[in-house]
């Protein structure tokens, strides 16, 4: 049934990484169209609303976005619960950004169950003269957690909406 703004769904999709991968730009491209060179780390939760059409019906991503670190962070279980997709980000230029993936995997799967549809993003796509993780890498990865992968970059807009959308149509 139909309510009166048309939107017949709602999902929570969490984005999670460690701290200056990116996360928050990432959140603030895809629901907003704007990036912040000099954005600070975030406190605490935020979230952002924004209406996609999948196959003609529209559907409302209410995205999570959180503090990489770890003094920032507000209490984990209640930033995960009833989400149905999850963003894990790196940053291409940093390589303990990408060894952090794992971790940050393990909390995804302690607070949600394996139905949850999960991208690795590979974030700065755009900085590939000074890139730490190989796209293969990026790749391999995904492969071995069973999880989609993407490269992306919040500075220039490349694959953000993409990355969304692909996670939203496997929940839906
Ligand atoms: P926390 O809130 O501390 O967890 O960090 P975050 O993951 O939200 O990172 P944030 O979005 O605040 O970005 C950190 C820094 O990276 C900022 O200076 C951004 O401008 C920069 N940044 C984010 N995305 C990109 C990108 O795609 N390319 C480049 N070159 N810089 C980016
Ligand atoms: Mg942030």
């Amino acid at each position: 049934m139909e309510e009166e703004g048309g939107e017949e769904y709602l999902f929570k999709i969490v984005v999670i990484g460690d701290s200056a991968v990116g996360k928050s730009n990432l959140l603030s491209r895809f629901a907003r169209d704007e990036f912040d060179a000099n954005s600070k780390a975030t406190i605490g939760v935020e979230f952002q609303t924004q209406v996609v059409q999948v196959d003609g019906k529209e559907v409302k991503a209410q995205v999570w976005d959180t503090a990489g670190q770890e003094r920032f962070r507000a209490v984990t279980s209640a930033y995960y619960r009833g989400a149905v997709g999850a963003l894990v980000v790196y940053d291409i230029s940093r390589r303990t950004t990408f060894d952090s993936v794992k971790r940050w995997l393990g909390e995804l799967n302690c607070h949600c169950d394996t139905t949850v549809a999960r991208m690795l993003v590979g974030n700065k796509c755009d900085l590939e003269n000074i890139r730490e993780v190989s796209i293969e890498e990026g790749k391999s990865l995904a492969e071995e957690e069973g999880l989609f992968f993407i490269e992306t970059s919040a500075l220039d807009s490349t694959n953000v909406i993409a990355a969304f959308e692909i996670v939203i149509r496997a929940i839906y």
